[in-house]
């Protein structure tokens, strides 16, 4: 059973295949963590909390002769607020007597078959697996709030899900001012936090540090999962490797305000509390309403964080993204924006598309610029419809050229948001979130539009819809560009504002759910600016996102590997784009900007008809290489390569089988040296005692060569130069 109550110990045992996580009620009631890691087969392990008397840190009235027992310092699961625990708390709660203390304590469970969904927000779908879902009720007696905790396990995924609905149990109102969604104690450990930072052109670069006593926070209050912290943090071993120590994942599947803190305590201990950010949040709460969290995606690794990364990836790809993408090819698309902005016209587009499918490329894409007054990023968002001055004959002409040619076609939009001078903002200027009586910011020269108002979710889903309905129109580029602020909606009243920013996720999400039900061939393409919105909950709707803006090949090495910590390759979105490049200005051999974007759900976005014979046939041939490789890269186990002593001067990259069948390497130099020294690269996953041919060549070596040998590559010539090698086994 994945999930056990012994009822004689009060404990909670939930069990995945390499992991158990224990929870213990106390005499008191209280709900305490006893215990997350490698398998402990259903020992008690509250035997692991020793009482200690610690100076300034009180007891609750029951344990007052107790005085080693310190809510400040027990582990508790989920803790309350105001009663003694200076730690960082799960919730803040303001009753109708203005009271902000909140003691949780045990009040019930059930264990169910299956897991259920959570009203409006997007949670990790149980498909065929084997899932048991287990909801603890705590509850503060005095006020009547209560915490139904909820943790999902899927046993053969060694993922546990878990989320919190809080519930006005009292005959009053109340307002919820801070609302995680889960919260972890560890007493014991060197810890070292990983998150993934960046900015717009950068998203999503490694940071590890060593914790100490003090509070960590990763959090963004863009109204966006942001470029700048990305919702996924990883708390591992000190000494922790890719192939070994203990690593915890902890991925909130959120697209807007998050937060993640992490806090050392006076004893060492680690607690985290992760879930929506709680600045400039509340939420009433009347008396039977409830309350529901965004969920977040726990994983437990006992072997290092290459393993830890292998239970996101396949979690993301077979239980958040929809089912039908997994086997799914997704298409080798030719994206215009790089190659003529707002600068085109029907017949570019379809030269582009026409020079692109006689290559092979399958989908053209049309991004920014082919609607209402938009010559230029000024003006014309929320206008959804096409300028046939720009386009003449609309869409259908371009459509109908394009599937000629026997190519998909995939249009950009950006629904959320809305310029000054569009129609849409002079008809209803109260549709942008911004304060009365004061300016809005303006970023981009755009605003943003209240998605916490039903009517402007729906009369957004009538413009798609016309769209959509109006062409062949197989894929949509889903866009957002810029930070939320003004965060005020004249549709709600004053004493719910600090709703608004959950209700703007909420409906969002709302319309992207509709969508997907009214067309279920359409694949969405999720896009802030780049990766943004590079998250799980939009992963939900959108198989696949565009992972940066920035489509330099050698910056995409950083950001494409910061983001496989949690993400597959499957979902990043990832393009040979021209030379110099727009971002970087750096000239990167066409070779190497080909086995970048290969690790992705590949495409172009260049000027295709301004070049060579050569490159064009260059491109035809890395055509017919990715759709050979396709099932391997989409389906293999990703594993980074490069870490050690030489990883400033290359990176490098696997994709193993499964079955350990073939082995795909990718490796790109980033520094070219004089006399440099050759790169040794070990190869994982295969089978050690079967022998490997080096495709191309006569070469064959066994797996157990190339894992504990190495395998020996110099590309000491020319800058950026890069190489795949491909090894099949042959016995
Ligand atoms: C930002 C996106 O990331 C780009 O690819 C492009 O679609 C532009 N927006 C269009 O405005």
């Amino acid at each position: 059973m994945a999930i056990t109550y012994d009822e004689s110990k009060k404990i909670f045992t939930l069990t995945t295949n390499n992991s158990e996580y224990q929870m213990k009620v106390d005499d008191i009631g209280l709900l305490l963590h006893t215990y997350y890691g490698k398998p402990v087969y259903g020992t008690d392990m509250s035997y692991q909390i020793v009482p200690v008397d610690r100076g300034f840190s009180g007891n609750l009235y029951e344990y007052r002769m107790d005085r080693g027992r310190s809510i400040d310092t027990l582990p508790q699961e989920f803790s309350g607020c105001g009663m003694g625990d200076y730690r960082i708390s799960s919730v803040a709660v303001k009753a109708k007597n203005g009271s902000r203390t909140c003691d949780f304590r045990y009040k019930s469970h059930s264990i169910k078959e299956g897991k259920p969904s959570i009203p409006g927000l997007p949670s990790v779908r149980p498909c065929d697996d084997e899932v048991s879902t287990l909801v603890i009720t705590l509850e503060d007696r005095l006020t009547g709030l209560e915490a139904e905790l909820f943790y999902s396990v899927f046993m053969d995924k060694d993922i546990i899900t878990r989320h919190t609905r809080f519930v006005n149990a009292s005959d009053n109102g109340m307002i919820l001012e801070k609302a995680a969604s889960m919260m972890l104690d560890l007493q014991y450990g060197e810890w070292d936090e990983i998150h993934f930072a960046g900015r717009h052109c950068m998203e999503r670069s490694v940071q590890r540090n060593r914790l100490s006593q003090d509070i960590r926070v990763i959090s963004s209050k863009r109204g966006m999962s942001s470029h700048h912290q990305n919702p996924f943090v990883i708390l591992c071993d000190h000494t922790a490797t890719e192939e070994s120590g203990s690593c915890f994942g902890m991925m909130l599947m959120y697209s807007g305000n998050h937060k993640t803190e992490i806090e050392q305590d006076q004893a060492g201990a680690v607690r985290i509390v992760s879930g929506i950010n709680d600045e400039n949040f509340s939420w009433n709460l009347k008396s039977g309403e409830s309350f529901d969290t965004p969920e977040v995606i726990m994983a437990y690794s006992a072997i290092g964080l290459s393993a830890l990364s292998h239970l996101y990836h396949r979690i993301i790809r077979e239980n958040v993204c929809d089912r039908k993408y997994l086997d799914m090819k997704r298409p080798v698309l030719i994206n215009n924006w790089e190659a003529t902005y707002f600068d085109f016209n029907s017949d570019k587009i379809i030269d582009i598309a026409k020079t692109a499918s006689e290559l092979g490329v399958e989908m053209m894409v049309l991004d920014d610029g082919w609607f209402g007054k938009r010559d230029d990023d000024n003006s014309g968002l929320g206008d959804w419809l096409v300028n046939e001055r720009k386009l003449p004959g609309g869409l259908r002409r371009i459509t109908d050229e394009v599937t000629k040619m026997g190519m998909k076609f995939g249009l950009w939009f950006e629904p959320e948001m809305v310029n000054e001078d569009s129609g849409l903002f002079r008809t209803h200027p109260e549709w942008a979130l911004r304060d009365p009586g004061r300016n809005p910011n303006l970023s981009r020269n755009q605003m943003v539009l209240d998605m916490s108002n039903s009517e402007v979710v729906d009369y957004l889903f009538d413009c798609m819809k016309k769209v959509l309905d109006s062409a062949d129109i197989s894929y949509i580029k889903w866009d957002f560009n810029r930070s939320v602020c003004n965060v005020y909606s004249n549709a709600l009243e004053p004493s719910r504002q600090g709703e608004v920013a959950h209700r703007f996720m909420l409906g969002t999400y709302s319309l992207l759910d509709r969508l997907t039900k009214a067309y279920p061939d359409l694949m969405i393409e999720g896009c802030a600016g780049g990766g943004g919105r590079f998250d799980a909950g939009m992963m939900y709707f959108c198989p696949q996102i565009w992972c940066s803006d920035d489509t330099d090949a050698i910056e995409r090495l950083e950001i494409q590997e910061g983001t496989s910590f949690g993400y597959p390759v499957s979902t990043m979105g990832s393009h040979v784009s021209a030379v110099p490049n727009h971002q970087t200005g750096r000239t990167t051999p066409l070779s190497t900007r080909g086995v970048v974007a290969m690790s992705g759900t590949f495409g172009y976005e260049l000027d295709i008809t301004k070049l060579t014979d050569e490159e064009k046939s260059t491109i035809k041939e890395q055509i017919k290489t990715f759709n050979r490789l396709y099932p391997l890269i989409q389906k293999g186990t990703y594993y980074r390569l490069s870490q050690g002593d030489q990883s400033e001067i290359y990176k490098a990259w696997e994709f193993v089988a499964p079955d350990g069948s073939e082995a795909l390497i990718n490796i790109v130099l980033k520094k070219s040296q004089a006399n440099a020294r050759i790169k040794n690269v070990h190869l994982k996953g295969l089978c050690a005692d079967a022998m490997y041919r080096l495709e191309g060549t006569e070469q064959v070596l066994s797996g157990a060569a190339l894992m504990y040998g190495g395998y020996a590559i110099n590309l000491s010539s020319g800058d950026y130069s890069s190489a795949q090698l491909h090894f099949i086994k042959t016995t």
